[in-house]
């Protein structure tokens, strides 16, 4: 059911009991389109079934897999395609996220058919160039057609690929995984180069779909040997550490909280969130560590006086998703948090360093802007007014957040966006504050 105006207010008591956070959309997303293009089928449980991973699913449908919802909640079963989609029908819409189109762009660019991906404002206003330009290296053709330079939609003229060797000029988990899925059909190996270490979801799925992918120098080169089989083999996705953020720091400033997320992933290039806030002196333990293609366990966070950090530049890729809802632990700390070497907020969702800046001073919170970053002096008293979310899922819950230690009500504007990867947190939100 869509929701646009979400309030909460300051809160009495504690965040207390447990909680399992939908599944891990970054996974959902890549078991979706691996899944699809494998020989057989693959049931697969705890998959987000949130707006941006349904696109995908939807894109999938439209390249000739068959995906049936199964008994349990959250649960598909997927016949791939065995390496060989059909043409789609009309465009591939995939709603406002950015993993979609650059992960699904990689796929259709090797394909031997035209197709033409698509998204909403916010999506058609991201830069694609840094997909476009390594896919044409590895010999496609990608015209980016939007009113916005370098911007989708994007029409592509599927070709044949060959390898490359190719250095990422940002640390981005999606350009990797586009070259990664595209490799999938080339004939030759890739490789390629991350500035610092992202998200690793794309080499634990190959390996757990049977396709070769090697990493050397601590994970920051990717080989994968081209002409890939992926055999679909069953999967269970973690919930989504992105989201169990928002309770984790919630949990912290709320006096009085002691709550469990259950089997959230900890993959080590997700969580330098855990590592931010213990070193602000949170009290988090992680219990019941389990390790199947990713680690995931249970988060236990109790309430605790937080002081200031600074980020380290090699953190970032790591809680790049996390700083909006950082920036809110970080005005409830005492003292000066300085996140820098984070220029990437600029093109996420929405602009997040303006975004977060706009509404941490709406809310009376004190803090300097700079190109790449923020630096945010906490404890100033902060008091509930209503927001825009920005047409930002991350915003809007952020915020909602802050309004838990925030004097009177926060109203956000134009929450629906929340659909994109937590639906269920209206509800979440009601049963740990009630
Ligand atoms: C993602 C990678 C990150 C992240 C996004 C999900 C992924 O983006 O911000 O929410 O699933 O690969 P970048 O690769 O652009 O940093």
């Amino acid at each position: 059911m869509p929701i646009d105006t979400l309030s909460a207010g300051k809160l009495s008591h504690g965040l207390r009991g447990e909680l399992c956070v939908p599944g891990d959309k970054s996974i959902s997303h890549r078991v979706a389109i691996l899944a699809g293009l494998a020989k057989g089928k693959t049931s697969v449980t705890n998959f987000l079934c949130s707006e941006d991973c349904l696109h995908t699913v939807t894109a999938m449908r439209q390249l000739g897999a068959m995906v049936e919802p199964e008994p349990n909640p959250h649960s598909f079963s997927i016949t791939g395609v065995d390496m060989h989609p059909e043409a789609p029908q009309g465009e591939i819409d995939c709603g406002n996220s950015g993993t979609g189109m650059r992960l699904l762009a990689g796929v259709l660019a090797a394909l031997p058919f035209k197709s033409q991906l698509t998204g909403d404002e916010s999506l058609c206003s991201r830069p694609m160039g840094r997909i476009i330009k390594p896919l044409e290296l590895m010999g496609a053709q990608i015209a980016a057609c939007g009113t916005k330079p370098g911007c989708a939609p994007l029409k592509i003229v599927g070709r044949k690929l060959h390898g490359i060797s190719y250095s990422l000029p940002v640390a981005s988990a999606q350009v990797k995984s586009a070259l990664l899925l595209a490799s999938m059909f080339a004939k030759e190996p890739l490789t390629v180069y991350q500035p610092a270490l992202t998200r690793d979801h794309t080499e634990r799925l190959f390996a757990h779909f049977g396709i070769p992918c090697t990493t050397c120098d601590n994970g920051l080169s990717v080989r994968t040997e081209g002409a890939a089989f992926p055999q679909a083999r069953s999967i269970d996705i973690p919930g989504d550490f992105s989201s169990a953020a928002f309770w984790m720091v919630a949990a912290c400033v709320v006096p009085g909280s002691d709550l469990i997320l259950r089997r959230v992933g900890l993959n080590p290039t997700r969580t330098a969130l855990l590592h931010v806030l213990r070193r602000m002196g949170a009290n988090i333990e992680i219990i019941d560590k389990q390790t199947s293609y990713e680690p995931y366990g249970d988060i236990v966070v109790r309430s605790a006086v937080l002081h200031g950090t600074e980020l380290e530049k090699e953190e970032i890729p790591n809680l790049i998703d996390e700083i909006p809802i950082l920036a809110i632990a970080a005005v409830l700390a005492e003292g000066k948090t300085i996140i820098r070497h984070a220029a990437e907020l600029r093109v996420k969702e929405s602009d997040r360093i303006r975004t977060v800046v706009t509404n941490l001073r709406a809310i009376g919170g004190k803090v300097e802007e700079f190109d790449d970053g923020m630096i945010i002096t906490g404890s100033a008293p902060l008091t509930g007014c209503e927001l825009d979310s920005f047409g930002d899922h991350r915003i809007a819950m952020s915020f909602l957040i802050s309004a838990l230690c925030s004097e009177g009500t926060t109203t956000l504007r134009r929450c629906e966006n929340i659909n994109t990867s937590y639906p269920n947190f209206a509800e979440h939100l009601q049963q740990l504050t009630q």
